[in-house]
């Protein structure tokens, strides 16, 4: 079976192939074919690779490529992990929105916004050439804001395109061991869009155990999400929310710290990064090693500034073990071999939330077989949910109208209608900020 990787002398591949090497049933992964923009990028993690796959048996062999088309064709699934604008682009999207007092995270508010401007006509692109390619192909896509994304590629590959997120994956996690359940055999009910969903409940066995989370303020704030959102804020939501709701429910606070901080996330990854890719340069350099430490380092400062606002100290041990390619894995694994799981993805609506219409992507539990992944019905969101959630929705499809059409008027829209940016003076100054700085968004006129 061959795995195509796009983006892949991103830093994240040897996660995904670390899986892969754990995998020793039959009609596994055989052939990955990386493809990366950047050969120096290709050839860092390249050898990363070698060192891991050093004393595995029947390692899946590896393979590198700048030809986009040839790392298509043959692919039975793609990865798409790619990054717009680098990582540099993503600390531009940052400081351009902090500097009109508005949140620049890379999927929420006008940096989702500013990223997947820029992200939307190369997925469709690549949707497009796998639709051609490599039409039995399916794509998991990666690539943030990963809702958007899979929405705008589902347009030309229909249900084959699939959206992972594992931030519902460790929050489902992380309140099952609160409350003595096996995450594997708990049902997590969760709905909504990417990095904006609610836990509305965990069954076992048939029985809700989250009230009794609810109930209890010692077990509440035991664990990210108490710490992060606070109990009382908790009890009266009546719900777990993802923790990119944070952004929403503290945005002043959140907005603050990041303008405080002295470097933001995609500075800080971008300076650490560079310093991995330069050190890969040497023929010398213990590869493995050099990506471990830097992978140590990005997993335990994740949302360091919004832990530091609510004051909710280091993050849990059991958290840093990051969640990505287990998805992929498991979902690759369910379709190719038609094994019968549930989880939660990113997939278009069909019904499911009959607020938004069918071809909405949403995040949500799926059953996944050899067809692919089917939402599962879920009780409707309450109306402050299902109010962000049709207001970000709507913000998403002027993003899609304005990449499609290269209309700076639609762009102007997108930011003004996003429920964090809180004039349309400053979406237009957003759009000037995020034009002047992006090659990527040139298309806008
Ligand atoms: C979480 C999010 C992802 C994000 C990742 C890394 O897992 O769900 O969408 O890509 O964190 O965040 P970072 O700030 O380290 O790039
Ligand atoms: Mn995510």
């Amino acid at each position: 079976m061959k795995l195509t990787i796009l983006g892949g002398g991103g830093f994240r591949v040897p996660l995904v192939y670390g899986a892969l090497l754990g995998d020793r049933a039959e009609g596994r992964v055989s052939h990955v074919v990386l493809h990366d923009l950047d050969p120096e990028r290709l050839s860092a993690v390249t050898r990363v690779l070698a060192e891991q796959a050093a004393h595995v048996p029947d390692a899946p062999e590896v393979s590198a490529t700048t030809d986009l088309d040839e790392a298509l064709r043959g692919a039975d699934f793609v990865f798409s992990a790619i990054r717009v604008g680098g990582l540099e682009g993503r600390a531009e999207d940052e400081r351009v929105a902090l500097a009109e007092g508005v949140l620049g995270q890379e999927t929420v508010g006008a940096g989702g916004i500013a990223y997947g401007l820029r992200t939307v006509p190369v997925a469709v692109d690549i949707a497009r050439r796998v639709a051609r390619l490599a039409p039995d192909a399916w794509v998991i896509n990666f690539t943030n804001p990963a809702g958007l994304v899979t929405e705008a590629m589902s347009r030309h590959l229909g249900d084959r395109v699939i959206g992972i997120c594992d931030s519902p994956v460790g929050l489902g996690r992380r309140i099952a061991r609160v409350l003595g359940a096996d995450p594997g055999e708990a049902w997590i009910d969760y709905v909504g869009l990417n990095h904006l969903g609610w836990v509305r409940g965990l069954r076992v066995a048939g029985r809700d155990e989250l009230p009794r989370l609810l109930a209890d303020p010692d077990l509440l704030g035991s664990f990210e999400e108490g710490k992060l959102f606070g109990v009382d804020w908790l009890q009266s939501l009546g719900a777990i929310p993802n923790e990119y709701l944070h952004y929403y429910y503290f945005n002043r606070e959140t907005v603050r710290s990041y303008q405080q901080a002295e470097k933001t996330r995609g500075a800080f990854l971008a300076d650490q990064q560079a310093r991995f890719y330069e050190e890969m340069k040497r023929p010398d350099a213990a590869a493995l090693t050099a990506w471990d430490r830097t992978r140590a380092e990005r997993e335990a400062t994740y949302m360091s500034e919004n832990r530091e606002t609510a004051g909710a100290g280091e993050r849990d041990a059991d958290d840093l073990s990051g969640g990505y390619e287990k998805v992929a894995l498991a979902l690759m694994r369910a379709i190719a071999r038609d094994e019968r799981t549930t989880l939660i993805l990113n997939v278009r609506n069909q019904g499911t939330l009959s607020v938004l219409d069918a071809d909405a992507v949403i995040e949500v539990p799926c059953l996944v077989d050899a067809n692919g992944a089917h939402p599962v019905a879920v009780a409707p969101l309450p109306d402050h949910a299902t109010g962000l959630v049709c207001s970000v929705k709507a913000v998403e499809r002027e993003v899609l109208a304005a990449a499609e059409s290269g209309s700076r008027t639609t762009a102007v829209k997108a930011f003004a209608l996003h429920p964090l940016v809180d004039s349309v003076s400053v979406a237009r100054r957003l759009v000037e900020g995020y034009t002047d700085v992006h090659p990527g968004l040139a298309y806008l006129e």
